[in-house]
């Protein structure tokens, strides 16, 4: 098989694409992130990377808690929005028309129009270079009720999407049982 060396390139696709929330100066902000992912399940956690620079970061900073917010493909024009310009210049709650809402942490803003909302408490920040890396561990997990069948989370309801270069993609079918179909390979082993 002919493969061509593209260079070390963080190229793990597919990225999520979300909407990190983190309360600045006392005023909610929303950064589009798509360098993001699970990290541990018990304490389930989050990372986030972030560049130093962002106004959202600062806002993590001033209080050790930020929300990670997955938008669904009718908010596409919106999470774009919110990863081109910055807190600092513009309302972004104001100009996406997001109903914020607040849960445990009194200061990790929640969009209302995303299906999942995770409520995280920062517990470590780790400079990696261009981007620090922000762990975060989820407290609370808040899950749009229409995107339930039979009372589960269901991911084709909630509609994410990735970011790949320049475009955002949907995400696909479900094609296979997960933790079923690697023993067409050599058969399940009886115990
Ligand atoms: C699809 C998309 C993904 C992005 N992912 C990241 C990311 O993972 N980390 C980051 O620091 N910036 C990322 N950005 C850029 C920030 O969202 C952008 O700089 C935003 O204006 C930051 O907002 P703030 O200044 O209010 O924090 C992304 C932008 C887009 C459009």
């Amino acid at each position: 098989m002919n493969k061509k060396k593209l260079g070390p390139l963080p190229m793990l696709w597919p990225h999520p694409t979300v909407l990190v929330g983190a309360e600045v100066d006392g005023r909610p902000d929303f950064a589009a992130v798509a360098w993001a992912g699970v990290v541990a399940g018990s304490p389930p956690c989050v990372a986030i990377g972030l560049q130093p620079h962002r106004y959202s970061l600062k806002g993590i900073y001033q209080n050790m808690t930020f929300s990670v917010n997955v938008p669904s493909r009718e908010l596409v024009n919106e999470t774009d929005y919110c990863g081109m310009v910055s807190g600092a210049d513009t309302d972004k709650v104001k100009d996406c028309k997001f109903k914020v809402f607040y849960g445990t942490l009194k200061t990790a803003p929640l969009i209302e129009q995303c299906p999942i909302n995770l409520e995280c408490e920062a517990i470590h920040f780790l400079n990696l270079g261009s981007h620090i890396l922000v762990v975060g561990k989820v407290v609370e997990t808040h899950f749009s009720e229409d995107c339930l069948t039979d009372d589960r989370p269901d991911i084709a309801k909630v509609q994410p999407f990735t970011f790949g270069p320049g475009k955002y993609h949907a995400i696909g079918e479900a094609f296979a049982e997960a933790f079923k179909c690697g023993w067409e390979i050599k058969g399940k082993p009886k115990k």
